[in-house]
C-alpha cells in the first residue's frame, strides 16, 4: 500500500485557516532565493559589484550579499550548487506527483515550497548538501582562499580488512602496515563552515513568533543537509611502489565523484521519514529532533489536482506506468481519474546486413509504443 507521506485530504478548520494566513504573512522571506543563480548566473565574473547586483534584483538576500562581497570566490561553486539542487531534486522526484518542476520559478516560488512542506524540508537540505559539495571540491581544486585539502585524520588509516578487497596480496599487505594518510581528502568541515555562513545569512522574515519559527525550521533543515554530506565521506585509496606493486598505499576521505546525488539519496529517506513540528511560542524549536531528521509544519496537499493556493500543480497529463504499482504507477499517479492510452508510432533501423566488408545497410521498420496519460 503506497502513501505519499503527508498527503491526506484534510478539510480545512478554523485553526487551519489561521495557521494558513500566518504562513502567508512570513512567506517572503525565502533563503533559497540564492537558487536562481543556477539559472541566470551562469559564467558570471563574481566581484564585490555582481555581489552588489544579485542583491538589488533579489537574488541574494542583505546578508548573503555581504558575505558574496567578503569573499566573492566562492560564488561559482554556490551557482553550480544552485544547479546540482535543480537537477538531483528532479530527478529524485521525476516519477512522483510533486515532481520538484516548481525549483525552476526560483526566486518566486509557490507555496509548496514557502509554506513550510515536507517538499520545501527536502529543497533546503538539498540546496545545503550541494553547497557543501560544491565547496569542498572548489577546496580541493585550490580555486578557493579559506580552504584547500582536508587535514588528515589522527587515528591511523583501517587495515586494508576493514576495506571491501579480500584479495589475499591486500592481507599480505596489511601486516606490513603500509597505509599513510595522504592524497587531497575533501574538506568537508571548512566547505560546511562556508556554507553555513552563507545559508545562515538571511533573517527570519518579519519580526514575529511564526517567522523565527520558520527560519528556525528553515536552518534546521539546511544543517541535515550539510551533515548528510560529511556522513557521505568515503575512505579513497591510491596504489605506489615499483610497477604497481602496491607496498605503500595512500588514503584518503574524499567524496567520490557521483556527486551531490549521493547525499540527495540520503535526504529522500529523510524526506519520507519527516516530523511534523508545531510552532511554539518564541519561535524556537523543540529540542527533542535529532540533527539529521528533516521538519515540516504543513502538511502537504496530495498534489493531485492543480490548487495554486497551495503551490499544487495536479497530475492531469502526466505519463505514468500502466503495469506498475509504485509512484509512478497511472493507479497512484492519475490518483484514480484514471488514464488514456496513446499509440505512438515509432521508426527504427532494423534488418541490418553487412555489406562487403565495410558497411553496413538497414531497413525502417515501424513499431509502435503506448504511453499513458493522466485523466
Ligand atoms: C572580472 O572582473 C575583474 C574586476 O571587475 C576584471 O579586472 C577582470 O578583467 C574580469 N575578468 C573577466 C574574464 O571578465
Ligand atoms: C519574479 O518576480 C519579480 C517581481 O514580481 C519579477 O520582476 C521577476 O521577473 C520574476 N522572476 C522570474 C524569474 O519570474
Ligand atoms: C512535472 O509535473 C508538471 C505538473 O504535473 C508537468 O507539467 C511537468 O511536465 C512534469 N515534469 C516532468 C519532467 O515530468
Ligand atoms: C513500468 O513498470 C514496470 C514494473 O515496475 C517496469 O518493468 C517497466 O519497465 C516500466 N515501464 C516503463 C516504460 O518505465
Amino acid at each position: 500500500m503506497l502513501s505519499e507521506p503527508g498527503n491526506r485530504r484534510t478539510n480545512l478548520n478554523l485553526f487551519q485557516i489561521s495557521f494558513i494566513a500566518l504562513v502567508l504573512v512570513v512567506q517572503d522571506g525565502t533563503c533559497i532565493k540564492w537558487l536562481a543563480l543556477g539559472r541566470t548566473a551562469e559564467g558570471w565574473n563574481w566581484s564585490r559589484e555582481s555581489c552588489t547586483g544579485a542583491r538589488s534584483s533579489g537574488l541574494l538576500e542583505r546578508k548573503q550579499a555581504r558575505v558574496c562581497r567578503a569573499a566573492p570566490d566562492v560564488m561559482p561553486n554556490l551557482v553550480e550548487a544552485a544547479k546540482d539542487t535543480a537537477t538531483v531534486c528532479q530527478q529524485t522526484f521525476r516519477h512522483r506527483r510533486w515532481n520538484c518542476s516548481s525549483i525552476q520559478l526560483a526566486p518566486n516560488y509557490t507555496q509548496d515550497l514557502l509554506g513550510g512542506t515536507r517538499e520545501q524540508a527536502f529543497v533546503y537540505a538539498m540546496s545545503a548538501a550541494a553547497a557543501v559539495w560544491r565547496l569542498a571540491r572548489g577546496c580541493a581544486l585550490g580555486s578557493l582562499a579559506a580552504c584547500s585539502c582536508a587535514t588528515p585524520p589522527r587515528r591511523e588509516p583501517p587495515s586494508p580488512s576493514a576495506l571491501t578487497s579480500s584479495s589475499a596480496a591486500l592481507g599480505a599487505l596489511a601486516s606490513r602496515n603500509s597505509f599513510k594518510w595522504g592524497g587531497c581528502g575533501d574538506d568537508v568541515k571548512s566547505a560546511s563552515r562556508i556554507a553555513k555562513r552563507f545559508l545562515q545569512a538571511s533573517s527570519p522574515p518579519g519580526t514575529g513568533a511564526m517567522g523565527k519559527f520558520m527560519h528556525a525550521v528553515n536552518m534546521h533543515n539546511n544543517r541535515a543537509g550539510r551533515r548528510a554530506v560529511e556522513q557521505s565521506l568515503t575512505l579513497e585509496c591510491k596504489c605506489h611502489g615499483v610497477s604497481g606493486s602496491c607496498s605503500v598505499r595512500t588514503c584518503w576521505r574524499g567524496l567520490g565523484s557521483s556527486g551531490p546525488a549521493v547525499a540527495g539519496k540520503r535526504l529522500l529517506q529523510r524526506y519520507s521519514t519527516a516530523a511534523e513540528v508545531k510552532a511554539r511560542p518564541g519561535g524556537r524549536l523543540p529540542p527533542l529532533y535529532h540533527h539529521d531528521n528533516l521538519l515540516y509544519t504543513t502538511k502537504s496537499p496530495d498534489y493531485c489536482l492543480p490548487d495554486t493556493k497551495r503551490g499544487s500543480l495536479g497530475t492531469v497529463g502526466r505519463q505514468c506506468n500502466a503495469t506498475s504499482s509504485g509512484y509512478e504507477g497511472c493507479e497512484y499517479l492519475c490518483c484514480g481519474r484514471g488514464h488514456v492510452t496513446k499509440t505512438e508510432e515509432i521508426l527504427e533501423r532494423c534488418q541490418c546486413k553487412w555489406y562487403n566488408c565495410c558497411y553496413v545497410k538497414c531497413k525502417t521498420c515501424r513499431k509502435s509504443a503506448n504511453t499513458h496519460e493522466c485523466n
